[in-house]
């Protein structure tokens, strides 16, 4: 019987439509080439639904959402609405309802792209960076008092669990393995200064460390890491890291691999539902003008089959996307790639149709 699965679609705000259209013809076209079916619900959340009927994430969605097999996310952000409200109430409330731990996130330079970084190419930029998802200064511990009078108090705690530190730990170690690269794991934090938390991540990580003796467990402080990405990217394989320095480095991880417009994530709970996006915020300025490029969200699906199961069909989005880029595309940049966003979907949907070995 053929397979058949259930994505949950959440296209957001700004140019977020216009990469999930392109990133479900990519799907749609790995659907049929592999042999599975793909049944996709689609939910018209964001900012737009936001500003017209005062609903955010209504508990309905949360619940529809959680029975999915996945979700692709398009993007969420809105410039008519005060930041935080739709990033706390759909982004996070959804990582968090839905317990994904990870954020997985590919550091990849492909073939053909531009780096800003002299000297290196694709074989010094492949690293993967697993973020902790769930707690850290994200988790909303705090508060404030006396607010907007000059003895005004605001208190932002990161919240550091064993369970939360080690079973990210864990999943670095297990990923890191998988991958089998350069079998090194390196754990970035900031023991000089944060003397709780960071002595509870490094103490779990050589633990846990113990029992993967063929994974080489580095160190290194959030600071140098932002150093070395730059200087000595080649120099990483899989990084482990809190919710706060993840959400950082990854960022500039976007940026060594040609930009936001390649880099796609995952928000992973292993044991339940998973949510991809392309890391990239929705670039509202763009909108409907079809030059956004599409290639974050479509790697995004990429790693949504990879998440089900479906791992060839997977690899040949990679590939695809690896062609275009290599063949076809010259700048990644909105605007310049030479190609509108549709037709950089349809190059990466014919490549997939023709599959990789021809
Ligand atoms: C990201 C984003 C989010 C984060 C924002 C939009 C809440 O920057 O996915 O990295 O900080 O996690
Ligand atoms: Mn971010």
């Amino acid at each position: 019987m053929t397979k058949k699965y259930d994505i949950a679609v959440l296209p957001g705000d700004g140019t977020g439509p216009e990469v999930v259209d392109e990133g479900l013809k990519v799907l749609e076209t790995a659907a049929g080439k592999y042999g599975f079916d793909l049944n996709f619900s689609t939910y018209n959340i964001g900012g737009e639904h936001y500003l017209k009927t005062g609903e955010i994430l209504p508990d309905e969605i949360i619940s529809d959402v959680s029975k999915a097999d996945a979700i692709f996310l398009g993007a969420i952000g809105h410039p008519d609405v005060k930041p935080g409200i739709l990033e706390k109430g759909i982004l996070l409330k959804l990582r968090f309802a839905l317990d994904q731990y990870i954020n997985l996130r590919p550091v990849a330079l492909y073939e053909g792209v531009a780096t800003p970084l002299k000297d290196k190419g694709p074989e010094d930029i492949d690293f993967v960076v697993v973020r902790e998802n769930s707690e850290g200064l994200y988790a909303g511990a705090g508060g404030c008092l006396k607010k907007g009078t000059p003895d005004e108090v605001a208190i932002q705690e990161s919240i550091n669990t064993r369970k939360g530190v080690e079973r990210c730990i864990r999943f670095a170690f297990e990923f890191c393995r998988k991958r089998n690269k350069a079998k090194k794991l390196t754990l970035c934090g900031k023991t000089n200064v944060l003397t709780f938390a960071f002595d509870l991540w490094e103490r779990t990580f050589y633990e846990v460390a113990e029992e993967y003796p063929d994974i080489e467990a580095d160190y290194a402080h959030v600071d140098a890491i932002c150093m070395w990405m730059v200087k000595n990217p080649e120099w990483f394989d899989v990084i482990v890291t809190d919710n706060m320095f993840g959400d950082i480095i990854t960022d500039l991880g976007a940026m060594i691999q040609g930009g936001m417009g390649i880099a796609a994530g995952g928000n992973i709970n292993p044991e339940g539902v998973s949510m991809f996006e392309p890391i990239g915020g929705s670039a509202p300025k763009y909108t409907g003008k079809q030059i956004i490029n599409p290639i974050a969200a479509i790697l995004s699906t990429s790693l949504l089959l990879e998440q089900i199961g479906e791992v060839e069909a997977a690899a040949s989005i990679e590939e695809a996307v690896k062609r275009v880029l290599c063949n076809d595309i010259k700048d990644v940049s909105a605007g310049k790639m030479g190609y509108s966003t549709g037709e950089v979907g349809d190059l990466v949907s014919n490549y997939v149709k023709a599959g990789t070995g021809d």
